[in-house]
């Protein structure tokens, strides 16, 4: 069980640390997911729990849920394959610690500020204490400094160790990236009374992590995965690694510009942000080839048989590469340049893609890395998918999908009825939201949420029996 395994199998704290970070992360994943489908119900019937649980509120913790449970997620796959890949315990563990349960404890502070006051004047006051009312990144400015500090702590323990232990090629980029990461954070906290200047800063807290730091992130953890689960050679993940980040920061980085179309921000925008956003994609195309090329050759290399030591762990970084792929880069294009996206902006075809992107990019692979750490809790050589495992990556990901292709069944509505029939404005968003194919969507968008929820239910009842039945087979 994920928190009765016996955690004696680890050698080092800093792994330990990782697994609570985890079992955090698993819980807001639910939170988000519940969240999400009260939002999905009230799309349907807009008076469901009216003035009880507004869907302000429920969309705010479905979307900072999401960003916080992934966050707790990469900083514990952090903590867990330090040790491995330096082959030291992690420098201040026990500050790191610390540090963890006062982040757990503001967080659920903050979520209960969220639940209990919903409505009210917007203050000067308010901006600390309750909200701050950018989507995402909704937590109060002391919850906001809360967290600058922990970061620091953990910045202080990754880069020390990192120091003073072995230095990979994959922990070069983390500790390089990790920097760039947390320091974006702080162009999300400056408050400005200017709405443009305001989104133009936040986009590049939002924008510059998916697109340029987590994918980066993300790129560190699939080269530590590969060599974990199918004993991919390391001169060739690093080598891919290093290729993957010049890329992904080539293109990631002014393709910020696809969030200036229509800001206020100055129109050479629409150029900057057309070309390099379009190149976004061929990083991800990289990503999708590394993994099954590693694969294949290292099934090529062990002869017939794949020597895979953790199947759950492998599907869902399989799982990773195409939705990654599919999510940022196919969906994502789809509506990139100016003048596909003067239709589609902030229609559901934008919730299609968040839903598969933020899916497929991030969540699949750090579900991964969960399994990885149960695998090292129980001291497991090998770790097979049991039927829960089967079950919770097939619905989970049926689900989403099926959430996107609704979504953007939706979305494409609102652009032919809302947006190029009508023209825009008030009166059509409304017409176009009461018309067949967009409640037909919506329906079917809350189906596939249950379907996925269930898929969740399969998945943590695995997490927490895995471990056991993995031990017993070794
Ligand atoms: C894993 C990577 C990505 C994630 C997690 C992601 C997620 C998101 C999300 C959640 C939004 C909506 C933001 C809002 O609330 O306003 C968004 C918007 C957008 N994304 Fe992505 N995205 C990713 C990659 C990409 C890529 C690679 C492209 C282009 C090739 C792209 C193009 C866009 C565009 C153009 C918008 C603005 C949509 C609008 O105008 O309404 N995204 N993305
Ligand atoms: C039980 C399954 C889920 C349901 C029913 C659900 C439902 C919703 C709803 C109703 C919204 C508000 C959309 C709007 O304002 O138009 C939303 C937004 C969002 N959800 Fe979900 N969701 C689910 C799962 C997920 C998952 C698994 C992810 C990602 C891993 C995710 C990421 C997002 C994002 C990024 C947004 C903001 C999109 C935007 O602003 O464009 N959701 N979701
Ligand atoms: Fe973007």
């Amino acid at each position: 069980m994920l928190t009765s395994i016996k955690n004696n199998n680890f050698k080092y704290e800093s792994q330990k640390l990782g697994m609570m970070y985890f079992r955090v992360a698993i819980v807001l994943f639910g939170a988000q997911l519940l969240m999400g489908l009260i939002a999905a119900i009230q799309f349907l019937v807009p008076g469901f729990l009216f003035e009880v649980f507004d869907f302000s509120v429920a969309r705010m913790v479905h979307i900072n849920a999401l960003v916080v449970w992934m966050l707790f997620a990469m900083i514990g796959s952090v903590y867990y394959m330090l040790p491995d890949e330096t082959g030291i315990e992690t420098v201040g563990i026990k500050l790191g610690k610390l540090a963890f349960w006062v982040l757990t404890a503001a967080i659920v502070v903050v979520v209960l500020v969220y639940i209990f006051i919903q409505i009210g004047p917007g203050k000067e006051s308010t901006i600390w204490l309750i909200n701050e009312g950018r989507e995402y990144l909704e937590a109060p400015r002391w919850a906001d400094i809360g967290i600058v500090v922990v970061i620091l702590i953990f910045y202080y323990n990754v880069f020390f160790t990192f120091i003073k232990g072995r230095k990979t090629g994959i922990m070069t980029v983390m500790v390089a990236n990790l920097l760039a990461l947390a320091g974006l954070y702080l162009a999300g906290m400056f408050f400005t009374d200017n709405i443009s200047i305001d989104q133009y800063w936040w986009w590049w807290v939002i924008h510059l992590w998916v697109e340029a730091t987590w994918e980066v992130f993300v790129g560190t953890l699939a080269a530590y995965a590969l060599v974990k689960i199918i004993g991919a050679k390391r001169e060739i993940v690093e080598m891919w690694l290093w290729i993957e980040v010049l890329m992904l920061f080539g293109s990631g980085i002014l393709g910020l510009g696809h969030h200036y179309f229509w800001i206020g921000t100055p129109e050479y925008w629409w150029e900057i942000g057309a070309l390099f956003s379009s190149l976004e994609p061929v990083p991800l195309v990289a990503m999708f080839v590394h993994v099954l090329y590693d694969w294949g050759k290292e099934q090529g290399e062990s002869g017939s048989k794949p020597a895979i030591t953790n199947t759950p762990a492998m599907a869902w970084i399989v799982t990773n590469a195409f939705g990654n792929f599919l999510g940022a880069g196919i969906w994502g294009f789809f509506h990139t340049l100016p003048q596909v996206n003067i239709y589609t902006h902030g229609t559901q075809f934008t919730a299609a893609h968040g839903h598969l992107a933020f899916f497929g990019a991030y969540a699949t692979i750090l579900i991964g890395m969960m399994y990885l750490g149960i695998q090292g809790s129980v001291g497991a050589k090998r770790m097979k998918a049991t039927f829960k495992s089967k079950m919770a990556i097939f619905l989970i990901t049926f689900g989403v999908l099926g959430m996107t292709v609704a979504l953007t069944i939706a979305g494409y509505e609102q652009v032919l009825i809302e947006r190029a029939e009508l023209g825009g404005g008030w009166d059509a968003f409304f017409t176009a939201q009461n018309l067949p194919w967009y409640v037909q969507a919506q329906v079917w968008r809350t189906i596939m949420g249950v379907v996925t929820f269930i898929g969740f239910v399969y998945l943590v009842w695995d997490l927490l029996t895995i471990g056991k039945q993995a031990q017993a087979e070794n």
